[in-house]
């Protein structure tokens, strides 16, 4: 049997990302120019080597764009104190304008505890119980990374989404619920009729198959098959689970022969997300900067 041919347009993250952090760049010299230097925290608890990878590409995204990243690397035994007093220190300081905690953090600490501490201004992952509010409500704050980069997605492809039936599959607290708030909101490059699906919903499939735009945020290797894609719908692949350094994304790749437009497997919200992360920063400096 011959391979399958690939049929759908893909929809590669980087030149998003490339678009999103030039603008970056421009804010972040403006800042500047008027003798502010944006700076995004980091906090690194243990000595998980993934974790510390990714801060590492994240610092080397600052000094690119001019951003200042002061790191706090805590031992793995820390004390959810000890974790806390960092947050609250950048909390306090005005020469810090955004921070991050790597997730994840090592088991004896509560996350969602620390984050809780952060000044809710700076938290440049937008995952802040305030944030989540400020989004529910359609008020300004620092977005959701992977939500936001979803929607600069598709709207720098031109898909259209205003109007049009979106389903999610996956209702998390980082990706599926935020989503469904932010493509619902009242904005040419949302405004759709979102459906959420998940484990409650057995028949999920019944949905899928009727979306223009299919968005996978389960972290379920391979669970979207073409069978639950409409012929023509955009498929976006949110969710991934890792094994080592192998990325296993719940889109199969199958699925390109029957979807209009699709993410690749590797390379489609991953580069959008951490360029959300420096708009956020961005947007913080001159938010904190009038
Ligand atoms: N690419 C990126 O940059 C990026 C960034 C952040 C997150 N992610 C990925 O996004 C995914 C979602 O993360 P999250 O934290 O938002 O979600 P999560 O807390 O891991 O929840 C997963 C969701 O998927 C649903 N689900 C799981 N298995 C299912 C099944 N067999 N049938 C139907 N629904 C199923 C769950 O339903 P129930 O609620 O009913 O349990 C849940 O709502 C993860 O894979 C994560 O790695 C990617």
């Amino acid at each position: 049997m011959s391979a399958p041919t690939t049929t759908a347009r893909l929809l590669p993250g980087k030149p998003v990302a490339e678009a999103v952090l030039a603008d970056v760049a421009t804010r972040a010299t403006a800042l500047r120019a008027r003798g502010i230097t944006p700076a995004l925290a980091t906090l690194l608890v243990g000595d998980d080597d993934a974790s510390a990878g990714y801060i590492r590409i994240k610092q080397q995204q600052a000094a690119d764009l001019g951003f200042v990243s002061p790191h706090e690397h805590l031992p793995a035994g820390a004390g959810q104190a000890d974790v806390e007093a960092v947050i609250k220190a950048w909390s306090d300081d005005p020469a810090v304008h955004g921070m991050l905690v790597q997730y994840p953090i090592p088991g004896h600490l509560d996350y969602n505890a620390a984050l809780a501490v952060m000044d809710p201004d700076k938290d440049v992952d937008g995952m802040h119980p305030v944030n989540m509010g400020r989004l529910a409500l359609g008020m300004p704050g620092p977005l959701p990374c992977t939500p936001a980069g979803i929607e600069a997605l598709l709207a720098h492809y031109d898909i259209p989404v205003a109007g049009r039936e979106v389903v999610i599959l996956g209702r998390g607290a980082t990706l599926g619920r935020p989503l469904a708030m932010l493509l619902a909101q009242k904005r040419p490059t949302a405004d759709a009729a979102v459906t959420v699906v998940h484990t409650g919903v057995k028949d999920w499939p019944r949905y899928t198959r009727r979306a223009d735009i299919l968005i996978a945020a389960a972290g379920v290797p391979g669970i979207i098959q073409p069978e639950h894609v409409k012929p023509g719908a955009t498929v976006v692949g949110g969710g991934v689970r890792y094994e080592g350094r192998r990325i296993l994304p719940d889109v199969d790749e199958s699925c390109a022969d029957v979807a209009g437009a699709i993410t690749p497997r590797v390379g489609g919200v991953g580069p959008t997300t951490v360029a959300m992360l420096f708009r956020n920063a961005v947007t913080a400096a001159e938010r904190a900067n009038p």
